[in-house]
């Protein structure tokens, strides 16, 4: 049984576990701030190099998708950000945070965990009859001219929380919830470091296709779905993903959609 005391984030920690080359080095950890992805992009902007991590054990504000707030309390979950400087124009970042959400899902079922991903990149693992929200990923990227001058990638991961607020309390779990054991965040975090620095090597070699494969292999696909395409909301079947990222809706009329951004709603 893991005491939360026991359970330290800090840059000792995690380098008694890491077992990467660059990915996740260096590390700077702060007990509280406002949004990882933000310290991390400050970094960037200094000329931080490829690689660097920054983990907070709380955020004040930390951010969700399409303007949401991403409940970050103090000590039980990762709330982590992650610096890339891919050698890209901005049209990779949607295939590049399909490949960061198959990386994830592929950490997450190793742990023993069934875990699927919902287009773009929710993560749900099964937890009573249902499969609830257990993590997200929030890529913000900065450019110069046509090209990317990094990307921040920023993942949060509900580990050993137990309590969510009212609205999050039918929709999120944690993999404390869904497994009925405490999970060590330092073995988590070092764990996913592992599967995404080769995966990201290799979609820096090979580009977007290899992004696509594993996210298929994780994802609810062939299920009923909802999707809004144009401000017209579709009903159908989620068939795949595009190199680009699109997610593809046939709808009930045969037509074939392609969905760039938004949500999902799955039946
Ligand atoms: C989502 O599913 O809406 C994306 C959630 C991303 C949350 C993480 S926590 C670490 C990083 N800092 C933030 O403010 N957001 C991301």
């Amino acid at each position: 049984m893991m005491e939360p005391d026991q359970d330290r984030l800090d840059p000792e920690a995690l380098a008694a576990e890491l077992g990467t080359t660059w990915l996740g080095r260096p590390h700077a950890h702060v007990g509280s701030c406002p949004s990882t992805n933000d310290l991390a992009a400050a970094e960037a902007r200094r000329g931080a190099s490829e690689g660097l991590l920054v983990t907070a054990d709380a955020q004040t504000a930390g951010r969700g998708r399409q303007g949401r707030i991403w409940h970050s309390p103090a000590g039980t979950n990762l709330y982590f950000s992650l610096l890339l400087r891919p050698r890209a124009t901005a049209t990779h970042i949607p295939p590049l945070t399909l490949l960061v959400g198959g990386a994830l899902a592929e950490a997450i079922a190793s742990l023993g965990f069934d875990v699927r991903v919902k287009w773009p990149n929710d993560l749900l693992v099964a937890a009573g009859h249902r499969r609830r929200k257990v993590a997200g990923i929030l890529t913000e990227a900065s450019t110069e001219g046509a090209r990317l001058a990094h990307v921040i990638v920023g993942i949060g991961i509900n580990v050993n929380g137990v309590g969510f607020p009212a609205e999050l309390a039918d929709k999120a779990t944690s993999l404390r919830l869904a497994g009925g054991e405490p999970l060590s965040r330092v073995a988590v975090l070092s764990r996913i470091l592992a599967v995404l620095e080769p995966a990201y090597e290799h979609f820096a070699e090979r580009g977007p296709a290899v992004a696509i494969s594993t996210w298929e292999s994780y994802a609810d696909l062939g299920r009923r779905c909802r999707v809004v395409v144009e401000g017209r909301e579709v009903e159908g079947v989620s068939e795949g993903v595009d190199p680009d990222g699109a997610l593809r809706v046939r709808s009930d009329d045969g037509r074939r959609h392609r969905v760039i951004s938004g949500e999902v709603a799955t039946r």
